[in-house]
């Protein structure tokens, strides 16, 4: 499994790092522009837009994608679906703030499958959750990952 991890204020970087220390893999971090906060917020309004990105290529066919939730769109995670999901089983980790999560959720497993993935799934974690109780994070992925 390849694990990767777009992050703006470290949260998906930190949920990426429990998965790591637990599957023994490496987190590889999706790196684009590093714009202030009212661009991305102006930018994750528009549905399906991308963003070039700088990103080691996959090198296998599962992929484990840890990125935050933002209004319709986060335009990094948007380009590397387009880029990588195809002929790829796709499992995402969505953390959010505390509002639509799910559509947003629901809206990227259709995404990666219209990119062309075989199968798409997802977890949501909230960002309160992380901070506070992070040992039961652990368990919670852990879990989705070996039901
Ligand atoms: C541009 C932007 C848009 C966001 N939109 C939402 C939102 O619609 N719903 C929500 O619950 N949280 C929203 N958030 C909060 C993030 O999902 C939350 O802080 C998440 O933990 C950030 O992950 P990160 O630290 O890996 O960047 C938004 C944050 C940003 C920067």
């Amino acid at each position: 499994m390849n694990l990767y991890f777009f992050t703006y204020t470290g949260n998906s970087r930190r949920i990426a790092e429990i998965v790591a220390s637990k599957l023994n893999v490496k987190p590889k971090e999706i790196r684009t522009y590093r714009f202030p906060y009212p661009i991305w917020l102006l930018l994750s309004f528009i549905p399906f837009l991308g963003v070039k990105i700088d990103v080691d290529e996959p090198d296998d066919d599962r992929i484990l994608l840890c990125f935050p939730k933002w209004t319709f769109n986060c335009p990094p995670i948007t380009a590397f679906l387009k880029k990588f999901a195809r002929g790829r089983e796709i499992l995402m980790i969505i953390c959010y703030g505390g509002f639509d999560e799910r559509r947003y959720a629901e809206f990227y497993r259709k995404f990666a499958l219209k990119c062309g993935a075989v199968k798409a799934d997802y977890l949501i974690i909230k960002r309160r959750k992380l901070k506070e109780s992070p040992a039961d994070v652990e368990k919670e992925i852990l879990e989705w990952l070996n039901p």
